[in-house]
């Protein structure tokens, strides 16, 4: 199973799957492509031996073209799945169909709850007792795709919005790879709008 994945920071969630498939070695990552030249996962690419190529959206006359440009370098790669792990673009239509079924993003709030940025923030200020991230679908509908897993933390009422991020991003370690793990080993799919393992909906 052949990965690309798509980073704009430190790839802490691109480390995470490095690790992990290093254990289980179902799929390879064959690429790592960033919009930003200085974003850290560039340099872990690089230590694990890892394609890397830097597209800056800035260079381009708009999303259509970005993108577009985007689909040309990943498809060099003929990728099975494409991971968006930090990836701080909105995606044309276009794009996610051409992806359709193999792209999957980690978003770091309990969906369909807080949707978009600033999420450890919006659950405090919601008074939300518990908080966390999902791995899901990515579909035309921006944080709106089918859910494939989940994990949550109590938020404690001495947590500020760093703190709960750290542990946020705790728990997308431990779930992304699971996630990834379970596409390339063909147990997870996408079949009619629904995130499907070992064929039961999840
Ligand atoms: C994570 O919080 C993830 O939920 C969000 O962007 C951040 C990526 O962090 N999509 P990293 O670049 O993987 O460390």
């Amino acid at each position: 199973c052949n990965i690309v994945v798509l980073i704009s920071g430190s790839g802490s969630n691109l480390q995470a799957i490095i690790d992990d498939l290093a254990e289980h070695p179902t799929a390879k990552i064959r690429a790592v492509i960033s919009n930003s030249a200085d974003a850290y996962g560039l340099v872990r690419a690089q230590q694990a031996g890892i394609a890397q190529h830097v597209l800056n959206h800035k260079e381009f006359a708009d999303r259509l073209a970005f993108d577009s440009a985007l689909i040309e370098v990943i498809d060099q790669y003929q990728p099975d799945l494409v991971v968006l792990a930090g990836f701080m673009r909105i995606l044309t239509p276009e794009f996610t169909r051409h992806y359709a079924q193999r792209l999957l993003n980690i978003h770091p709030s309990l969906l369909p709850k807080h949707k978009g940025l600033e999420t450890h923030q919006r659950a405090i200020a919601a008074g939300d007792t518990e908080h966390g991230c999902s791995v899901h679908f990515v579909t035309e509908e921006l944080d709106g795709g089918p859910v494939v897993i989940q994990a949550s933390l109590a938020i404690s009422a001495d947590d500020n919005a760093e703190q709960l991020a750290q542990k946020v991003h705790a728990l997308e370690h431990q779930v992304y790879p699971l996630a990834v793990r379970w596409f390339a080993e063909g147990r997870l799919q996408l079949h009619q709008h629904k995130a499907m393992l070992d064929g039961q909906l999840l």
